[in-house]
């Protein structure tokens, strides 16, 4: 498995990714919204062997923010989420962040995974993903 900067022709099988799991915003997930994302400096990177099997997007201002990952679902639990994660929090530290930030969804099982990977969670964030919807904030020292 390698996890590399994503390319453009990337871009269509990261949103069937998302569109699989259930992403409630897949729709938003365009060709436009990744270019805009890129123009900010937010890095995309792929994870591929015989295909691409999953992506993450990290974004890097002021502070390093885990955007978003996914892993195709019958590709996960094989370790390739943790690579996209390590590999966001390397880039993290080669530009001078100090810690990760990211929000989840209270409900989504990725929070275990977060937690697995040394994340802890800060706050509550009511009603951040829409009303009664609610994000928890985590963090972790890189
Ligand atoms: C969350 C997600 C990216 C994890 O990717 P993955 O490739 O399945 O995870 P990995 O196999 O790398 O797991 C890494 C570790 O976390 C653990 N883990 C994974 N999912 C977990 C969960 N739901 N609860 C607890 N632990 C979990 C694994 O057991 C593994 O532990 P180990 O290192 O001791 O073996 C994947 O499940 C996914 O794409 N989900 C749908 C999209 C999503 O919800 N994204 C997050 C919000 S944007």
């Amino acid at each position: 498995m390698i996890i590399r900067e994503a390319k453009e022709e990337d871009y269509p099988k990261f949103i069937e990714i998302r569109k699989n799991d259930g992403f409630e915003h897949a729709h938003e997930l365009t060709h436009g919204w990744i270019h805009m994302m890129q123009q900010r400096g937010d890095k995309f990177f792929a994870a591929e062997d015989s295909e691409v099997k999953g992506f993450a997007i990290v974004k890097l201002d002021e502070k390093a923010k885990l955007h978003m990952i996914a892993v195709q679902e019958e590709f996960q639990g094989q370790g390739i989420g943790k690579l996209l994660v390590e590999k966001c929090e390397q880039e993290a530290r080669d530009k001078g962040k100090k810690e990760m930030w990211l929000y989840v969804h209270e409900t989504n099982q990725a929070l275990g995974f977060y937690k697995k990977l040394g994340y802890n969670v800060k706050k509550a964030e009511p009603n951040f993903y829409g009303k009664g919807k609610n994000a928890l904030m985590m963090s972790r020292i890189l």
